[in-house]
């Protein structure tokens, strides 16, 4: 998939060179206006104040450079110097037939190893919203970045491991003291079916945390079962594992019906073996220090503009902290996947954190220092009174509750907008939660990531503007027309007058993959779907296909039709988003 822009860029760029002027300033863009041109090169300016010369001279000397050929129709300044291409129909053509139809297949492989890490629900207590960012952006990158050649690993790192554990095991021993699980002299073997099922380890959590806010005893009893979890005592140990299986089973459930995937199932606990040796070493190299009676790695630098804590590996009274375990998680990565990439899709707050471990993990080469880590952080997800979403009753939404409730609110735009349908029951339920899960996924990806954003149902499940219903409508609207049309001859992509811009949308999209990969933003994807959406809307508007009498002309708009469903189905499947036959 070689980008037209590159191609564009070769040719302008020799023109620069040719004049003595460095070649990149010949980069060429698709143009921000395409009613005024098609695509635009902005390097006369910079040119202009290299070689002490007006721009538009400048720009003038490198059009009378260009050998247009086959490939460009027009060339013209612009402004103060800007230089509009435009292509000729031939060569559009040619490179969307080319390089864009039948896009289907992904990249080669580039060798690239990225860990992608975009889970971290907490085992214990149920998934909220605040997960849904991460496992939508993440999924989404996942899917790209392996379309575009990557070999990616999706890591679901659930949080396992920590005081949450200990609450729980000892609300439950004060409310089932007779468990065998609690009975230190017990021998086993422990029962192999869990004593509560996910509802009751919900009720549990709450309960814990309040009686360990309530009553310090009851903490420090809690924190006390951690370490002893941590140090895998038989019953507590059993107990967990009960709670692992629970947990993951309904965090799979929930995962699934967004369509999130992970290869891997790993939480804190895996790497817990891994931190003692770890801190050895690192005390050993000298990275790890005492600090006020903590064991510390110091991350702050000279350049700093603010303030760089340093990262706690052991806290006072010996505890390890969240950043401990990230480090032994990348020494896990690093010695099981060898990753030329780690990315982290996780909310915005937790930045600084990031910046700490990934400082700590190259100033002790526990990552190598060519190994890329980024944080991909995301926005906070608002209710429509602009603070974090909640429920009515202001608690915390549960993930399963809020899909629920764009099943619904999609049922009732379903029947709103099909008064007279012949759907069935099981039809109409499975298009509900199509549109469902697009409008909430959509949503999501739509917006920068790292902007927060308002959560509005009754906007987002809207078959109108920039939403994922709106997609799905308009891929719907086509394959309907193509079943309509029954068995047509397919041609080419045939550029004219009528489906030019079309078809300059669709040569973008080797460019749109790209900007997703190196920003991780995905809303670029969005970006593209929606433009590509609404072309084909007005495109529809002023064409009757069906209807059109010229055989071959028809043929060409449907077969124009189809490269349009492919194409935008693969960026639905891109983003992990079904598409109904019919809604
Ligand atoms: N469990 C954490 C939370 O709920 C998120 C974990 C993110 N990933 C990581 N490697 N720190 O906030």
């Amino acid at each position: 998939m070689k980008k037209l822009t590159d191609i564009l860029s070769e040719k302008i760029g020799a023109a620069f060179a040719g004049l003595d002027l460095p070649q990149e300033l010949g980069e060429v863009r698709f143009s921000d206006r395409p009613d005024l041109a098609q695509f635009q090169c902005n390097g006369a300016m910079a040119a202009a104040k290299q070689a002490g010369r007006a721009p538009r001279d400048i720009a003038t000397d490198i059009i009378a450079k260009i050998d247009k050929g086959d490939l460009i129709e027009t060339l013209d300044i612009a402004g103060p110097g800007f230089i509009n291409i435009s292509l000729t129909q031939n060569a559009l053509q040619n490179y969307v037939n080319t390089e864009i139809a039948g896009l289907g297949a992904a990249l080669p492989e580039n060798g690239q190893t990225i860990v992608l890490d975009y889970g971290g629900p907490n085992v214990g207590k149920p998934m909220h919203v605040g997960h849904l960012r991460s496992a939508i952006i993440g999924d989404t990158l996942r899917r790209i970045l392996s379309f575009a050649g990557y070999k990616t690993l999706g890591d679901v790192h659930m949080g396992d491991w920590g005081t949450q554990m200990g609450m729980i095991l000892m609300e439950l021993k004060h409310q089932y003291p007779d468990w065998p699980y609690f009975d230190a002299d017990f021998t086993g073997p422990y029962p192999e079916e869990s004593p509560l099922s996910i509802n009751d380890f919900e009720q549990i959590y709450p309960k814990a945390s309040k009686a360990c806010k309530e009553d310090e005893a009851r903490a420090e009893e809690a924190r006390a079962a951690t370490v002893e979890l941590q140090n895998k005592r038989a019953g507590y140990y059993a107990l967990w594992q009960h709670f692992m299986d629970v947990s993951i089973a309904a965090m799979k459930e929930n995962y699934a019906a967004l369509n999130v995937y992970f290869d891997l199932w790993k939480g804190e606990s895996d790497v817990h073996d891994l931190i003692e040796p770890m801190v050895a070493q690192l005390k050993k190299d000298g990275h790890a220090v005492k600090d006020e009676g903590a064991l510390v790695i110091k991350v702050a630098r000279n350049d700093d503009t603010k303030k760089f804590p340093p990262l706690i590996l052991y806290k006072k009274d010996g505890a390890v902290m969240y950043g401990t375990t990230d480090m032994a998680t990348l020494v896990e990565r690093m010695n099981l996947y060898a990753p030329d990439k780690v990315v982290y899709i996780v909310d915005q707050r937790q930045h600084l954190h990031f910046e700490q471990v990934f400082r700590a993990a190259k100033q002790s080469n526990i990552v190598p220092q060519k190994v890329e880590l980024t944080h991909a952080g995301f926005g906070t997800m608002n209710g429509t009174d602009g603070k974090p979403f909640k429920t009515r009753e202001g608690g915390v939404m549960k993930l399963e509750d809020l899909i629920d409730m764009a099943f619904q609110k999609a049922s009732a735009k379903i029947d709103a907008v099909n008064p007279e349908s012949d759907f069935s029951d099981e039809e109409k339920n499975a298009i509900a939660n199509a549109v469902g899960i697009a409008a909430i996924k959509f949503a999501d990806l739509q917006n920068p990531r790292q902007t927060d954003y308002v959560f509005d149902l009754d906007k987002l499940v809207s078959f109108e503007g920039k939403t994922g219903p709106y997609i799905l409508y308009q891929i719907v609207r086509i394959k309907s027309m193509l079943r309509k049309a029954g068995g047509f001859q397919k041609t080419d992509f045939t550029v004219d007058d009528n489906t030019q811009n079309l078809a300059l949308l669709l040569a973008q999209f080797p460019n749109v993959i790209d900007g997703v990969v190196q920003g991780y933003t995905p809303h670029i994807l969005c970006d593209f779907v929606y433009k590509l959406a609404q072309e084909f809307g007005r495109f529809y508007a002023a064409n009757p296909i069906l209807v059109e009498k010229d055989e071959a002309k028809r043929n060409a708009y449907l077969s124009v039709c189809a490269i349009l469903e492919d194409t935008l189905s693969k960026c639905m499947e891109l983003m992990g988003i079904d598409i109904p036959e019919r809604m």
